[in-house]
């Protein structure tokens, strides 16, 4: 009985079925339990030696039992470390991770300069009226010049503003000289898309009015943010230029040697003195408020830039529209430090 009990014991697969050998040999109705209770009916004589016999088969069937049991839960607890392990040495699954947009980088950089500068950053609407976006900054209805600026219009009469210069309009309005801010923000053109034109695109505007503000000022500015941008050794051109709100007006470029080693003047942006018919039509509008007329007389410089060309230029970007195709493998280029 005790070989087969061990044997049963041995070859138990888990610990249920050890449960039921450990019931048929040693529980209460038992095959050994039951041999026990047979001594009484043995000669005493018998029963001591019967006794110690069956006391020792018990005894070799317990520590079977309990070495077993032992055994199988190892094993279990194994199996189910081993069910839950990771394999530390595969390759990664990599998460991708978004950042801001270079476009977004360019202005945040560009604001930056301008806060260090003493400017206020300042946004307005992208839906515009005729009024600001035109009129006020002497371009009325007639105007050859408003061709410069393909307008997408609302049914409404109103328009997607086509510059970020309607907002001079607006903090003048708002605010009295002197003043300096910038206006970031996206701007609309009803153009034909192609690799140096998009419909969306995004502007920074300048704008400073006090006393005696002079194209020097402007000048001093204008270089100090090429500066900022590419680097202390930039140099800037100023060429003639027309804006029906600035007289004189000019365009600026600036002459950057990239890393590559190419070096060009490269054109940036629109600038000049503020008009004074645009000082003219914004105190026209403050006095329809009920303000008092404060800028006939001031001086004033604006100016405005596209970070896109900065970005094409500075990064060697071919086309406009990989900024706006969301193509993660372009976006991706320019996540980490800008050079
Ligand atoms: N608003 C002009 C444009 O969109 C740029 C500009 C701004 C020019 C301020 C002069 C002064 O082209």
């Amino acid at each position: 009985m005790q070989e087969e009990a061990l044997q049963a014991i041995q070859a138990a697969p888990d610990l249920e079925s050890l449960q039921a050998v450990k019931t048929r040999y040693v529980g209460k109705s038992g095959l050994v339990t039951r041999e026990l209770g047979t001594l009484g009916k043995l000669p005493p004589e018998e029963r001591k030696a019967r006794g110690a016999e069956i006391n020792a088969v018990r005894a070799a069937i317990d520590a079977a039992l309990t070495e077993r049991e032992a055994a199988l839960k190892r094993a279990a607890l194994d199996a189910r470390l081993a069910s839950e392990a990771i394999d530390v040495t595969l390759p990664g699954l990599g998460l991708p991770s978004g950042g801001p947009h270079l476009i977004s980088r360019i202005l945040t950089d560009l604001q930056d300069i301008y806060a260090g500068l003493g400017y206020t950053v300042v946004e307005g609407n992208e839906v515009e009226d005729d009024q600001h976006n035109f009129d006020a900054l002497n371009i009325p209805w007639f105007h050859p010049a408003r061709d410069l600026w393909d307008t997408f219009w609302l049914e409404d009469g109103r328009l997607l503003r086509t510059h970020t210069s309607p907002m001079q309009v607006r903090y003048m309005v708002d605010h009295t000289p002197p003043l300096k801010i910038v206006v970031p923000g996206k701007v609309y053109r009803y153009e034909a898309t192609d690799a140096t034109h998009e419909s969306m695109f995004h502007q920074l505007e300048g704008l400073v009015v006090g006393e005696r503000v002079s194209m020097a000022d402007l000048k001093g500015t204008i270089a100090e943010m090429a500066r900022g941008l590419f680097g202390p050794r930039t140099q800037v051109r100023f060429q003639p230029s027309y804006y029906p709100f600035t007289e004189p007006g000019a365009d600026f470029s600036v002459w950057w040697e990239n890393p590559r080693g190419e070096s060009k003047w490269l054109e940036l942006g629109g600038c000049g003195m503020v008009h004074p018919n645009v000082f003219r039509a914004v105190d026209d509008l403050r006095e329809a408020q009920g303000q008092p007329r404060v800028y006939e007389g001031k001086t004033g410089f604006a100016f405005g830039l596209g970070p896109e060309r900065i970005a094409m230029l500075k990064y060697g970007i071919p086309d406009i529209r990989y900024f706006y195709a969301n193509d993660p493998k372009v976006l991706a280029q320019f996540r980490g430090p800008l050079g």
